[in-house]
């Protein structure tokens, strides 16, 4: 097997990409790029900023004047540390919102390529296999029931505080899904190549075991 660099986790809402994929880097001493959290990110900041989110112009023309700066899991615009508002309810809807611009993938493409320059790393996403790092060794694709992944992040939100009911948080996992995989540009899609791994009835170190054994045989 070739020499693992680049190993892309992709999946729905809720299907454990982003644990996933900080605990595997942590193992595998690679660095963990979480291209969602650009995305939430800037539709928080247009969000603070007043701009109508269905206004493509206007987005891009935000964006434009945003500087996002990933430190270690820390995600700051502008010099505002927004780690903790870009995990708020709210944010995830945001954040598809401006994930269907063009214009705001080209940007955080570009800043994702730009963090992992020289390094290995695991990065988790939607489009992570399928369009920003087609040639990756190793690509994952998480998948769970809608119901068990919003019974996930409604347990996540619940133990940091948020009032939150399941049911919205279902609404919410089936709308982001909608927008994810019909959008016109680099939709959720299982890319060429993935493994497929289904987490609705596993446990996390058993899906981690699971791909720490196809990183590393
Ligand atoms: O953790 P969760 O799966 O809920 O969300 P996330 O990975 O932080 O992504 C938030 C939103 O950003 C997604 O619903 C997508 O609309 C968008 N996104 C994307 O379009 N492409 C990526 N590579 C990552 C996130």
């Amino acid at each position: 097997m070739k020499k693992v660099n680049v190993i892309t986790i992709d999946g729905p809402a809720g299907s454990g990409k982003s644990t996933l994929a900080k605990a595997l880097s942590k193992e595998l001493g690679f660095t963990h790029i979480d291209s969602g959290a650009i995305y939430r990110a800037i539709g928080v900041a247009c969000s603070l900023m007043g701009i109508n989110l269905e206004d493509e112009g206007a987005v891009l023309k935000a964006a434009s004047s945003l500087n996002v700066e990933m430190k270690g899991e820390r995600v700051i615009v502008n010099g505002d540390d927004l780690t903790e508002r870009i995990r708020e309810p709210e944010a995830g809807l945001l954040a598809s919102k401006v994930a269907r611009f063009k214009g705001i993938r080209d940007i955080v493409v570009r800043i994702v390529r730009e963090i992992s320059k020289g390094k290995r790393i695991v990065i988790d996403g939607r489009d992570a296999g399928s369009y920003i790092f087609p040639d990756a060794e190793l690509k994952v694709f998480l998948t769970a029931s809608p119901q068990e992944r919003a019974k996930r992040r409604f347990e996540e939100l619940k133990r940091k505080g948020f009032n939150v009911s399941y049911e919205d948080i279902l609404r919410e996992v089936m709308e982001r899904d909608r927008s994810d995989r019909t959008r016109k540009f680099a939709p959720l899609v299982v890319p060429e190549g993935a493994v497929v791994i289904d987490t609705t009835d596993k446990s996390f170190n058993e899906v981690l075991e699971e791909v720490k054994g196809l990183a590393d045989p």
